[in-house]
């Protein structure tokens, strides 16, 4: 296998700081790296192992002179970028909500669907962050005893927002902690000592965007149509990692223990789950690292074939640049790149 040429389209970014470092990490095999951002970002130089790449803006041209090209730079520059670098040959792994749910465009979490990369047309695209870390931990169970209803409610940290958020929550909270009113930028409301039910925008159905990206998302990479899923998605002062109480109806009961058991053995996930020692994932434990942590596996007592759970992850490395990672160490894996 030869080294590969690649390029990251949004390099200056939370998530583009991420793929470097989770490319040097994993040591992927690649011959170049070319980092892009907008036109502002041009010139500016990145540290990478010690040497410094300077970033240029996207442009056409630029892309289509790699092999394998990385986005992170939201919908609209995706939609401007990926078709064409796909038709030049570029396979594109987009990180943006762009194509997730086009037919025909393989929507993947190694550990769940690895086998839909094939015949892929050059777009794969990387799920919904929130989406990622739970279907890591459900899918093992919904194998073992089919999956009919998830409620999730999730606690979602301000880097899922990008850069921005993270400086906004610093800067209020500074504020706060001084007795000054915080104006918001980012967000509707503030963001510091706060929490706030509202990510994405608000659909017809008073659902936000992300929650319905939590349903329909799920069922596209559990192959499961059927499984009805009811997400609140509330933002929370936290800088890194997105944590999840999730209630999961089986058709068949299940007990924590063969929960355990199933989790403990299934590739990705971690199990923090003592309850004498206050052992649980949360977000401070779970940052800078790559396991998706499952905890406080129970019983749900309000229903006969019910588990509730605690799941947490790093939003930018399993939820964003790691998973988009491995999608590419799978296609070089199984000569599809
Ligand atoms: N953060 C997460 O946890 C997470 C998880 C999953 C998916 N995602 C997705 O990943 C994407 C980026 O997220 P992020 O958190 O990294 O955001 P971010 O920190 O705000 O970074 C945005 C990146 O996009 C670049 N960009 C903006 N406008 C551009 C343009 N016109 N042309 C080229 N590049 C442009 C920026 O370059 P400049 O610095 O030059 O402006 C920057 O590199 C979004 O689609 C997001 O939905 C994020």
């Amino acid at each position: 296998m030869t080294n590969l040429r690649v390029a990251i389209l949004g390099a200056t970014g939370l998530v583009g700081q991420e793929f470097i470092k989770v490319l040097k990490q994993r040591d992927f095999p690649m011959d170049s790296l070319v980092l892009l951002a907008s036109g502002a970002s041009a010139g500016k130089q990145v540290v990478v192992d010690g040497d410094e790449i300077k970033v240029h803006e996207a442009t056409h041209r630029l892309l289509e002179n790699v092999d394998l090209a990385l986005f992170s730079a939201g919908s609209e520059i995706s939609r401007v970028f990926a078709p064409e670098a796909a038709r030049a040959g570029v396979v594109v792994v987009d990180n943006s909500a762009a194509f997730r749910m086009e037919p025909g465009i393989p929507l993947v979490v190694p550990e769940v669907n690895p086998g839909d990369l094939e015949g892929h047309q050059g777009i794969i695209a990387n799920p919904n962050c929130s989406t990622i870390q739970m279907v890591v931990a459900l899918y093992p169970l919904h194998r073992v005893n089919p999956i009919k209803r998830i409620i999730v409610d999730t606690y979602q940290a301000v880097s899922g927002t990008g850069r921005a958020a993270i400086e906004e929550l610093s800067e209020q909270a500074k504020l706060v902690l001084g007795g000054e009113k915080a104006v918001p930028h980012v967000y509707p409301h503030e963001i510091a000592f706060n929490v706030l039910p509202h990510i994405d925008v608000f659909l017809e159905n008073d659902y936000s965007r992300e929650e319905w990206k939590m349903e329909h998302e799920t069922r596209k990479i559990m192959h499961a149509e059927d499984i009805r899923v009811s997400a609140t998605c509330v933002r929370v002062p936290v800088y890194a990692g997105h944590s999840e109480a999730i209630h999961v109806e089986f058709a068949q009961p299940m007990s924590p223990e063969e929960a355990r058991d199933i989790l403990g053995r299934s590739p990705g996930v971690r199990i923090m789950d003592d309850l004498d020692t206050n052992l649980y994932p949360h977000p401070r434990a779970a940052a800078g690292r790559d396991e998706v942590f499952v905890g406080r596996i129970r019983r749900d007592t309000s229903h006969p074939n019910g588990l509730a759970m605690w799941v947490v992850s790093d939003n930018l490395r399993k939820g964003a640049a790691l998973n988009a990672v491995q999608i590419a160490e799978e296609l070089v894996e199984r000569g599809w790149l």
